[in-house]
This record gives structure tokens, sequence and C-alpha cells, in this order.
């Protein structure tokens, strides 16, 4: 595939990055995943902004423009465009990092430069089994930072979280923090409780979810009753439903939780009609 590193595009092979640069030593950096729907990115102007909250959240500056970013994400997309299916879904994942510093030091260097990186790859078909069946999640104790509104390449507390969930035979960990379900390793959550669409409040501790508010605005659209509030582990484990979502995997059912059925142990009806109205939107 043809990547973007640093003001060029090149086959993915040739992209090296040295190993003194700071996402490399220190994961000093912040990525954004955006999905291109038939070659049209998704909802970019979102995803720029919360890249420049996490560029602000980390006090490093914005290397390229809106216009700039929309025009190599487009490129990128082009010249990726034969390896994606004849609906041409594509998602885009970019990553700024402080750059490169003369020697391991963890102040920030006098002078930054940036390094730039960005890659798109195709999106999968959603998988028949997965909207028939749900998915099943553990809960873990959040064992990140204070900041996890950032999207920092900082993953590795979501990588042994994540970790735990497959060896447990789950998608998905869903992460306690004080007696509250906040959002998933890599994922935002939300459950049904008789009939009201429930989701953790935007706050320092969880990454505001494009897709998750996307979500809200089609509740609001649509009618259907829908509040922002804090989700008690009590309140998760005897939820009527449970979804997950993100840009890669949309709006996911979760039929198993540690080990016993969600509801009726059934993806919902609340989520097949709010699945069918994003579905909708996207096209
Ligand atoms: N992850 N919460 C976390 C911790 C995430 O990493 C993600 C996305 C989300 C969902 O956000 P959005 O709807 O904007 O994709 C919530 C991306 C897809 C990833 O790390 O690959």
């Amino acid at each position: 595939s043809t990547v973007y590193l640093n003001g060029r595009f090149m086959p993915i092979e040739e992209a090296c990055v040295s190993v003194t640069d700071r996402g490399f030593l220190f994961g000093d950096g912040v990525y954004e995943v955006i999905p291109a729907y038939g070659g049209r990115l998704f909802r970019l102007p979102h995803h720029l902004q919360r890249l420049q909250d996490s560029l602000d959240g980390i006090k490093l500056s914005n290397p390229l423009s809106e216009l700039e970013w929309m025009e190599l994400l487009e490129n990128l997309l082009q010249k990726n465009q034969h390896r994606a299916g004849v609906n041409n879904d594509q998602s885009v994942y970019l990553q700024i990092t402080r750059g490169t510093s003369s020697k391991r030091d963890h102040n920030f260097p006098a002078e930054i430069h940036h390094t730039v990186y960005a890659c798109s790859n195709p999106i999968p078909e959603p998988d028949p089994t997965i909207e028939h069946n749900g998915v099943a999640a553990i809960t873990l104790d959040d064992i990140r930072w204070s900041w996890c509104n950032i999207k920092a390449i900082t993953l590795l507390p979501n990588v042994l979280l994540r970790q735990q969930a497959g060896e447990r035979g789950a998608a998905e960990a869903i992460l306690i923090r004080d007696g509250y379900a906040i959002e998933a390793s890599s994922s935002n959550i939300f459950i049904v409780r008789d009939g009201n669409i429930i989701t953790p409040p935007n706050s320092p501790v969880m990454l505001p979810g494009i897709t998750r508010d996307l979500v809200l605005e089609l509740a609001e659209q649509q009618g259907h009753a829908y509040r922002e509030d804090n989700i008690t582990e009590e309140a998760l484990h005897s939820a009527d439903e449970i979804w997950i979502t993100s840009s890669t995997r949309e709006i996911v059912p979760v039929t198993r939780l540690d080990d016993a059925p969600v509801g009726n142990g059934l993806p919902g009806p609340v989520w097949k009609t709010m699945l069918a109205h994003y579905r909708r939107y996207k096209d």
C-alpha cells in the first residue's frame, strides 16, 4: 500500500522513522482513525477538531492546515483505492509525533520537526455473525491515566486490557473507574434501560467518540429517548442492551458480559433500529 510520511507518498516498505523519534522513545504523539465510505471521508471536520484538541492537549502545534489535511487524506485514499472493494470503504490512520531529539530527554526539544504519518486500509464487510449473535465483553479496572480525552499513541494500558479480554474469549474490555463504566479499550459504550439510550457524559477520563456523538445526534433526530448519564457497574450488569461504538466497528451489540447474558442474550431491538439509522446516515 501507499503511505504518507513527512511530505511524501511512498510504498509502505520504504517508510522509515528514526529510532530517536519521540513517538518511538516516549509514545509522545497523537493519532486519529477516520473512516471513508465510498471514498468520502466520514465526519472529517469532527475528526480534525478532535485531532486539534489532542494536539492542544500535548502542547504540540498542528503541522498542517485543515485544507492540507483534507488534500493529503483524499490523495492517500485515491492511491489505495485499488486495494479496497467495489464499495471503496477505507479507514485512514494518521499519527503525529513530536519528532526526533538529538538525545533522549523528557523535556521537549527546543526545535520541533513533527513526524507526520498516514496510511489507509480497506474496511472489511461487517461480519454477519456479529450482527446475529453480538459479541462478548468483560469488565476490567480502568488502569489508564486521567487524560483519556487525548487520543494519544501511548496505548499500553489499552493493549494489555484488550489482550486480557481476548484471552477470556471476549471482543472488548469495558473499563470501570470508581464504580462507573466509562468506555471500552477501543470503543465507547451505551446501555439501554427501559427503552432509554444511556451513555456516559464526555469527561477527561474517556475519548469523545465521533461515532458516539453521531449515535446521540441520530437518537435526537429520531425522537428516541436518550440521556448522557453515569453508568454504575450494577446498571451495566442489569442493562437490557449494551453496545460498543467506534469508527471501525460502527455499533456492535454486546450480548454477554462477564460470562452472563445481557438482557435475553440476543442483540436488542433498540440496537437494531439505531444501526439502521446509522447505516442510512452513512450512505
Ligand atoms: N479507537 N474510546 C477509545 C479508547 C478508542 O480508542 C476509540 C476509537 C473510541 C471510539 O471513538 P470513535 O467513534 O471516534 O472511533 C472510544 C480507534 C478506532 C482505534 O484506536 O483504532
